[in-house]
């Protein structure tokens, strides 16, 4: 092999109902990316832990994101869906990785702070080290492309940081195993055997933000239900939480500028611009000056119109979990064959005895 086969992996934490964000910062891509890439698309349940669900509502949200999945669009014959528990090497080889990533990279992870603010003491060993299980579930398959929000871009330099200390101190070895590709690490040329994934994320829809606050990123976990778009929402859900969404008064805004200091209304031309597949200067040119009301109208409409597929799908498999299940228990054995080929050269690699 010269080069890594190009393979696409991400994830979602089963840590509730999809939303608007997740369809656009992520999903969305992830059905396109289909059509060119052999795709790999995991429901994190070990990383929901981090958050202490209770465990009935963590097997029903892992069936529901499953289900949203399908529901957009994603063909589990073709590709694989399955949940990370189920293939344990994920786990191992994230142990190998907490002993390659040192503790000032994870103590730079924005998430972690903003997540356990100033109670750090009382945060769990898990959550500190959730970035490195994540670089192990993307590296255990060697998978070169990344498709996330823009949030992740951080956890996803990590994973880059990872493999790339991997790689150089284990390089020797790599190379007389006779497994590894030539990378180019700085100035030279060393050999590695993990690649060092590229992040897609899309310029207009990195960030849909609450619809209550434009400056804050929309949820799962936000307490308000009217702050964000949830896959599953009905037509009248959906026009009722437009209508409510936090705007200034007065028309839209007339130029790009204006439009970028009025962040709730720059959310909702961006989400417009990403449900149509076009950029924020088309909306704008659209909309210019015309009433709120009237861009509102507009929005409520392609939202119906894109999800109600999607919706209607989501409620009919949410109603069979017989098939989710099924669906996850042939990839998890997919993605487990992918896995174990992997590990035993990593174990190799780094000096565990195994069969
Ligand atoms: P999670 O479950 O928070 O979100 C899943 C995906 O949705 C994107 N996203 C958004 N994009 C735009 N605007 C938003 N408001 C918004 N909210 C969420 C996220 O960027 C993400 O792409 N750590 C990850 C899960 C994970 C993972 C991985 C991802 C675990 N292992 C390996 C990729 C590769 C997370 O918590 O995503």
């Amino acid at each position: 092999m010269s080069s890594f086969e190009p393979l696409v992996f991400s994830g979602v934490q089963p840590t509730g109902n999809l939303q608007l964000g997740n369809y656009l910062g992520a999903i969305k891509r992830w059905v396109e990316l289909q059509n060119s890439y052999n795709c790999i698309y995991c429901v994190v349940d070990m990383h929901a832990l981090t958050t202490n669900p209770a465990p009935e509502k963590l097997i029903q949200h892992t069936r529901e994101v499953v289900a949203a999945f399908l529901a957009s669009g994603i063909d589990p014959k073709k590709h694989i869906v399955f949940n990370q528990s189920r293939v344990y090497q994920h786990a191992e080889l994230a142990w190998i990785f907490n002993c390659i990533a040192r503790i000032g990279w994870m103590n730079r992870m924005t998430q972690f702070k903003d997540k356990v603010g100033r109670d750090r003491e009382k945060a769990s060993l898990g959550l500190f080290a959730y970035p490195s299980l994540m670089a192990a579930d993307i590296l255990v398959y060697r998978a070169t492309h990344v498709p996330v929000g823009e949030d992740q871009r951080q956890h996803l330099e990590l994973t880059r940081d990872i493999a790339q200390k991997f790689n150089s101190d284990y390089s020797h070895r790599i190379e007389s195993l006779g497994i590894g590709i030539n990378l180019k690490a700085g100035d030279e040329i060393i050999c590695g055997f993990f690649p060092i994934a590229e992040p897609l994320i899309s310029e207009t829809s990195m960030r849909i933000m609450s619809l209550r606050d434009g400056t804050k990123k929309m949820s799962k976990s936000d307490p308000s239900d009217l702050s964000r778009i949830n896959l599953d929402d009905t037509p009248d859900d959906i026009a009722r939480k437009i209508r409510k969404a936090k705007t200034d008064s007065g028309p839209f805004p007339e130029t790009m500028e204006e439009l970028k200091n009025k962040p709730e209304a720059d959310n909702l031309a961006g989400i417009y611009a990403a449900l149509d597949d076009r950029d924020k200067e088309s909306v704008l040119a659209e909309f210019r000056v015309k009433q709120f009301s009237d861009f509102k109208l507009a929005l409520i409409d392609i939202l119906v119109e894109k999800l109600s597929c999607v919706s209607s799908e989501l409620r009919h498999l949410k109603n069979d979990p017989a098939y989710i299940d099924s669906v996850l228990k042939d990839g998890s054995r997919r993605a487990s064959v992918i896995a174990e080929k992997n590990m035993k050269h990593i174990r190799d690699i780094v000096g565990l005895l195994q069969d």
